[in-house]
């Protein structure tokens, strides 16, 4: 669990927030703009349980505080809580984590858990303007099983109302703005808080590094490329005997883009420095297929004059 640095907004009591009122988009967009451009929300804070606050009232409370404090948005506030309870999610379990762009929360109701609600701290459009989804809402269209974190839903704003949306229909939805992502609550910490253990075995750099790998094939092979390869967004699981021990999620795709052959060798680059991260203790520092990998003077992705390419990459003896 990673230690809570957490600043909490001070906000007005839940009731004064009960008042709805209709907003137009551009009043919205407009909202939007001048509070996000301002924002001084910390981006280092991490897990924060509510589990000692036990009555309806304060969980209702504490759940409305936060996403308000993402959102400083009071009528999406009030919309987006009651689309939550009509969905039945009303605990707050937590916050599992936050970014630049959103806080995300562990959401749980009398027959869900492990909800995952990744609130948007600037919301837009959820579709470009070929209406393909884009940003976080392209989490709705990732494979299952390929190590990437995809989402199950999304909420919405749209003409007044706060929607939930789990099947994208361009026609309908493609002017909807964002409002949050439901996806998979994990166990587990972001690998800025394991690579340490990590780094102290070259078997778990090679079976993290090939997984890493593997997500990213699997995203390119869906046409994006990440474009925010960080430890932050590589979630290392906790996983049981008899499961996989390096599995790990890749996060976080506000920032995936419409594949291009550049876009590619540059994300390539950046997951070398990934591997050399989770080798910080030089472990595979002899390991003669790590190093051809990472710095051939011809092929390799750090400084080569050809890198290899994904199929060489994927295929390469280092993960064999
Ligand atoms: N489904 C999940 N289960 C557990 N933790 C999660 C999940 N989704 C996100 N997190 C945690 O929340 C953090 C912030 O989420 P995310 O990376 O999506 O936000 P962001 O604001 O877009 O981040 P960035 O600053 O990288 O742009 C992640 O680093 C991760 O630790
Ligand atoms: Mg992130």
């Amino acid at each position: 669990m990673v230690e809570a640095i957490c600043e909490e907004a001070t906000i007005a009591p839940f009731g004064a927030y009960e008042k709805e009122e209709e907003i137009s988009l551009s009043k919205f967009h407009s909202t939007i703009s001048s509070t996000y451009s301002t924002s001084t929300t910390p981006l280092l804070f991490k897990y924060r349980s509510w589990s000692h606050i036990v009555s309806p009232k304060e969980f209702k409370d504490e759940l409305h505080k936060t996403l308000y404090s993402a959102l400083h948005e009071q009528t999406i506030t009030n919309l987006t809580h009651q689309k939550l309870r009509e969905l039945g999610l009303t605990k707050l379990v937590g916050v599992l984590g936050s970014g630049a762009f959103g806080t995300v929360i562990e959401l749980e109701g009398d027959t869900q858990k492990d909800i995952a609600f990744k609130i948007e701290r600037m919301p837009a459009p959820i579709a470009d303007r070929d209406k393909e989804l884009f940003g976080d809402a392209l989490g709705l269209k990732l494979p299952d099983g390929a190590y990437l974190g995809n989402a199950k839903a999304l909420l919405t704003y749209y003409e007044g109302e706060v929607h939930y949306i789990e099947n994208y229909d361009p026609n309908l939805h493609h002017a909807h703005i964002l409002v949050g992502v439901f996806s998979k609550a994990l166990k587990g910490s972001p690998l800025f808080g394991r690579v340490h253990k990590i780094s102290e075995n070259s078997e778990a750099v090679k079976g993290y590094g090939k997984r890493l790998a593997e997500a990213l094939h699997a995203l390119h092979n869906a046409g994006y490329t990440h474009n925010d390869l960080h430890q932050g967004n590589i979630h290392i699981g906790t996983p049981k005997e008899g499961e996989d021990p390096y599995a790990l999620t890749l996060l976080d795709f506000g920032l995936a883009k419409k594949i291009t052959p550049e876009g590619m060798r540059y994300e390539w680059g950046e997951y070398a420095y990934i591997l050399k991260y989770l080798d910080q203790k030089n472990v595979l520092a002899k390991d003669l297929n790590f190093q051809d990998l990472l710095y051939s003077p011809t092929r390799g992705l750090i400084g080569g004059v050809n890198p290899y390419s994904e199929t060489e990459i994927i295929n390469h003896p280092f993960f064999a």
